[in-house]
């Protein structure tokens, strides 16, 4: 099977008659072959690594190098999805030479594409760096990034004015060359009104079932991260709870002594070889 490439995914509009995208975010290369031998079609190094994998609060406490560190351990898993790195806060809103620069970052360590949030004020930034002959992905609705400028995570555009903002927002992002569009946290009838706008695929997060593909967080969908969870997360295993049952097992097992096992166990006087199979 051959990787996916990014004018692949532009050309994906569902009412072309095509299944909606499947995107899923992963942080390292045991995440990457799990998104690839699931099939999925596009894996997202987020800034929510963040979060669901760093322990912080938010994502803006990532940087270009952390993101670049998570997205050169995805490449090295060489998936047949098409590898998006998120541009996290500050690394392209100084100026335009340093968000090209950051993009390029992302793709020496192996993204094959870039996602910043944000409307038409980064229009600049995004030409620049699709003149870079870097993909973009853009970013708009509920943008985790403006969370002290929201006030919180609070479904965006919810009055006229603000969705025909977000209409208004998504065509400029679609002129300015981005090859997709992620809209999170709004309601699906605006997250509707926006795919029909533009010729580029949306993919929702909390934007309701006609975007022209979906993304979840891995760590969300795997139930690895239990704790509380916006009403859009949809978990499609227990791999904490697996986890933990595991490790409480293992924690028996040595206190009992039933771990290591015979067959578990190197001698002496043995024939079989000294090469640990791995
Ligand atoms: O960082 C992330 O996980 C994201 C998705 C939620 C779209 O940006
Ligand atoms: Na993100």
């Amino acid at each position: 099977m051959s990787t996916i490439t990014a004018p692949q995914v532009r050309a994906h509009k569902v009412r072309a008659g095509k299944d909606p995208l499947v995107m899923v975010t992963a942080y390292d290369a045991p995440s990457a072959r799990m998104a690839d031998e699931a099939g999925v079609d596009l894996i997202l190094v987020g800034d929510s690594v963040a979060m669901v994998v760093l322990g912080y609060d938010d994502t803006l406490q990532v940087t270009v190098d952390d993101l670049a560190h998570h997205t050169a351990a995805v490449a090295r898993a060489k998936p047949r999805p098409l590898i998006v790195a998120d541009l996290p806060w500050m690394s392209y809103h100084v100026g335009v030479e340093d968000t090209v620069r950051n993009a390029a970052t992302l793709v020496r360590a192996g993204a094959q594409a870039v996602k910043l949030e944000g409307g038409r004020k980064r229009v600049p930034h995004i030409e620049a760096i699709v003149d870079a002959e870097v993909p973009v992905c853009g970013h708009l609705g509920l943008t985790p990034q403006s969370m002290h400028q929201m006030g919180g995570f609070k479904v965006q555009g919810k009055t006229s004015e603000a969705a025909l903002a977000l209409v208004a927002d998504a065509k400029s992002l679609a002129a300015a060359g981005c090859f997709a569009i992620v809209l999170e946290g709004i309601p699906d009838e605006v997250a509707k009104m926006i795919t029909d706008s533009v010729d580029v695929p949306t993919i929702g997060i909390g934007a309701g079932v006609d975007c022209d593909g979906q993304v979840l967080v891995f760590h969300d969908v795997l139930g690895i991260e239990d704790r509380v969870a916006p009403k859009f997360v949809r978990r499609y295993a227990e791999l904490k709870a697996a986890g933990v049952a595991g490790l409480e097992a293992f924690a028996a097992d040595v206190r009992s002594r039933a771990f290591p096992s015979e067959a578990e166990t190197y001698h002496l006087a043995e024939a079989e070889s000294d090469a640990l199979a791995l």
